[in-house]
């Protein structure tokens, strides 16, 4: 294995650039560096300008996520030695403004997500003294779902949000379905007025991309499919059964 490699990495400042531009530099190829070490590299010896997000280094805070040779992925857990002997493109990630060179404006991701509601909705609290069990068979249901970081690498991937911005997007859709599937949760039919629409569930064309680059294997296209599932379910519903029943 050569012990040098070539990364080609976006460039941009909009104060300053017209346009975004690639810039190589020459780095150490190490069989156990990741491609964030290569970018810390660079920004430690060769310029220390470029700009770039990332915190945990251990796949878990999500913020590392950008296009490697043209791929989302997380790039503290993508290694450089995969791509022996290079070039190796790293780029923001897509369906993103961009803000400065890797950096990209995660805005549009927040609202949808605080949109959707992932968190516990309660009608009727228990009492401070009681606690609401759960079982492992319940705990299964939602759990797959519950691995989501946030990352955005799914967004990055989605063909229906590259095409539509209004579209909620895989991961605020699968983590509201995470809170559907929580026995402890009151909120789904709250959830379903918010994201049974065109730009919610039913804008997803099912193309699976999201799943595909998901770094956890939370399979978003998955939960977005029982969700219409769901939401066909209540609709029947509201014809054959009698108001307020369930
Ligand atoms: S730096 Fe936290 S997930 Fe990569």
């Amino acid at each position: 294995m050569a012990n040098r490699i070539t990364l080609e990495v976006t460039r941009y400042h909009p104060a300053h650039d017209e346009k975004p531009r690639l810039e190589a530099y020459e780095v150490p190829l190490r069989k156990e560096w990741v491609v964030l070490d290569a970018l810390n590299y660079i920004k430690d010896h060769l310029d220390g300008s470029l700009s770039f997000r990332w915190s945990c280094r251990m796949g878990v805070c999500g913020s590392c996520g950008m296009t490697v040779n043209g791929v989302p992925k997380l790039t503290c857990a993508t290694f450089l030695s995969d791509y022996a002997p290079g070039p190796v493109r790293v780029e923001p990630m897509k369906n993103f403004p961009v803000l400065r060179d890797l950096i990209v404006d995660t805005s549009d991701f927040l609202l949808k997500l605080a949109k959707s509601k992932p968190w516990i909705i309660r009608k009727v609290e228990k009492p401070l003294d009681e606690e609401y069990f759960q079982t492992p068979t319940q705990l299964d249901a939602y759990k797959q779902f519950s691995m989501c970081i946030n990352c955005m690498l799914c967004y990055a991937a989605c063909q229906v949000y590259g095409l539509d911005p209004l579209f909620s997007g895989p991961a605020a859709i699968a983590l509201a379905q995470r809170y559907n599937l929580d026995s402890r949760d009151q909120g789904a039919g709250e959830r379903l007025d918010i994201l049974s629409h065109h730009e919610g569930i039913w804008g997803c064309t099912f193309v699976g991309e999201c799943t595909k680059v998901c770094p956890n294997n939370v399979d978003p296209a998955g939960a977005i499919q029982q969700y219409k599932l769901t939401a066909t379910m209540e609709w029947v519903k509201s014809f054959v059964l009698p108001r307020g029943a369930k």
